[in-house]
């Protein structure tokens, strides 16, 4: 905004131009624009955004010459490393990690990081609730418990404030999810897992060149897991990859991964020691390589719309944005922001995402307390457990989920929208503005509707 217009004028130039946009230009909190806001969509309106985002994936025609190459060489297979040793190299240096391993996908990073920081079975790892499945399965894989740490509702991350009260005798590890890409307060959850002396694995699949405290996710802890899954910023279809500070607990990682071979300095037992196939492909690694740059560009362009989002978000009344760790960047793999039903004259957020959709506005709420869907009470109640856990502890644990109150509250107050629209123009994050503001305007209306 140039500095030397006076309010009034400001006003009447936008206004004329773009009469949605001006309540932009206001100061947090007030509604002073309201009358301006055109009737939403769903009240016959005209849409503020046309529909149809950037299609996800990508794909370059560039890319096809190297890809042809990785098949006609016909040497696919992990091998001696090859494209997925480049891969590795690349990604470490990208994050300032000591030492990456590429692996199958973000579930097997997390598995193989597990298994190596010695979680067994009947052990426990305090988890983040608030995060996709495949973290809860990636512990239960090893067949030990995921507890639940609670979430901080305004972060959507891990609170570390409820981690002391979960750790048992038998909790081995933690493991923050940095959900969406934004970073978890990694200094009191590391200065935890000291105290405990508990190993931490960052769950950071969703976490691609996010940053706290200027170092890269994926090096805040023991060992960190990404996914390159389809509908990630950096996809192979499938693919994931560990990273870490320490060449050791990498090398044993790279065993456990590659059916148990003696891998580095990592000696076994001379031959095998246990593992899996976890192995990346020459392909995906090729795959993978060749979109450094664009994930690189991309990330500045999704963080620079999304900071916008951010400092005008908070000026719509009942809307709030995520509260960040101090000095941390996310990548941000969706863009979350909090929604409070009562300031929308009780329009509830199910309707609230309904008019935003028929604003040409993707959104979703991804997580709900999926603790209570079965998946855990399947596990408890398997032979194995049972035999690892006594009754009264398992019962304990299904009840803990009851005290998950800021979970609770970031499950149902959570709205979000996809990363690929982080990546439009600016005049298509105003039409992202422009149509929440219509919806607050005439909640009253829509919560009739
Ligand atoms: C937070 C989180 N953890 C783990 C995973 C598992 O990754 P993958 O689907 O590559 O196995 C994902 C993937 O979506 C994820 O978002």
């Amino acid at each position: 905004m140039n500095t030397n217009m006076n309010r009034r004028s400001f006003l009447k130039t936008t206004a004329a131009s773009s009469a949605a946009f001006t309540w932009l230009a206001a100061p947090r909190g007030s509604n002073v624009f309201a009358a301006e806001a055109g009737k939403p969509a769903l009240l016959g309106g005209k849409p503020a955004h046309k529909g149809g985002w950037l299609p996800w994936p990508q794909w370059r025609e560039e890319w096809e010459p190297k890809m042809l190459e990785v098949y006609r060489s016909r040497k696919w297979f992990r091998g001696s490393g090859g494209h997925v040793a480049d891969f590795e190299k690349a990604w470490a240096e990208l994050l300032g990690a000591k030492k990456a391993l590429g692996v199958a996908s973000g579930t097997t990073s997390l598995i193989v990081s597990l298994h190596v920081m010695d979680v067994d079975a009947g052990d426990e790892v305090i988890v983040s609730p608030y995060t996709f499945i495949a973290s809860y399965n990636a512990i239960l894989t090893c067949k030990a418990l995921p507890v639940f740490a609670d979430t901080d509702p305004a972060t959507l991350t891990m609170d570390p404030k409820s981690i002391e009260s979960r750790i048992t005798e038998r909790t081995r590890a933690i493991m923050p999810v940095h959900i969406y890409g934004m970073p978890c307060d990694m200094d009191p959850i590391n200065a935890i897992a000291k105290k405990h002396n508990l190993a931490v694995v960052e769950d950071a699949c969703q976490a691609w060149m996010g940053e706290y405290k200027g170092r890269k996710c994926g090096t805040l802890g023991d060992l960190g897991g990404f996914s390159f899954q389809e509908s990630k910023h950096i996809p192979a279809g499938e693919g994931g990859a560990i990273t870490g500070m320490n060449e050791d607990l990498i090398d044993r990682c790279n065993a456990y991964h590659n059916c148990g071979r003696a891998t580095g300095k990592f000696k076994g037992t001379g031959n095998f020691t246990r593992g899996g196939n976890f192995r990346m492909t020459q392909a995906q690694a090729m795959l993978l390589l060749q979109q450094f740059d664009k994930l690189k560009e991309q990330t500045a362009i999704r963080r620079a719309n999304a900071d916008y989002l951010s400092a005008n978000l908070g000026k719509i009344t009942g809307i709030t944005p995520i509260r960040l760790p101090e000095n941390s960047r996310p990548s941000w793999h969706l863009y979350p922001f909090i929604y409070d039903t009562a300031k929308f004259n009780g329009l509830t957020r199910d309707k609230f995402m309904r008019a935003l959709q028929a604003e040409g506005v993707t959104c979703s709420s991804p997580y709900h307390e999926q603790y209570n869907d079965g998946l855990l009470d399947e596990a408890i109640n398997s032979r194995g457990y049972k035999r690892l856990w006594g009754a009264e502890r398992l019962k304990a644990y299904r009840d803990s989920f009851q005290d998950l109150k800021g979970n609770k509250q970031a499950c149902e107050t959570m709205v979000a929208i996809y990363q690929n629209m982080l990546l439009a123009d600016r005049s298509e994050i105003e039409q992202i503005l422009e149509a929440i503001q219509k919806i607050q305007v005439h909640s009253a209306a829509l919560a009739k509707a």
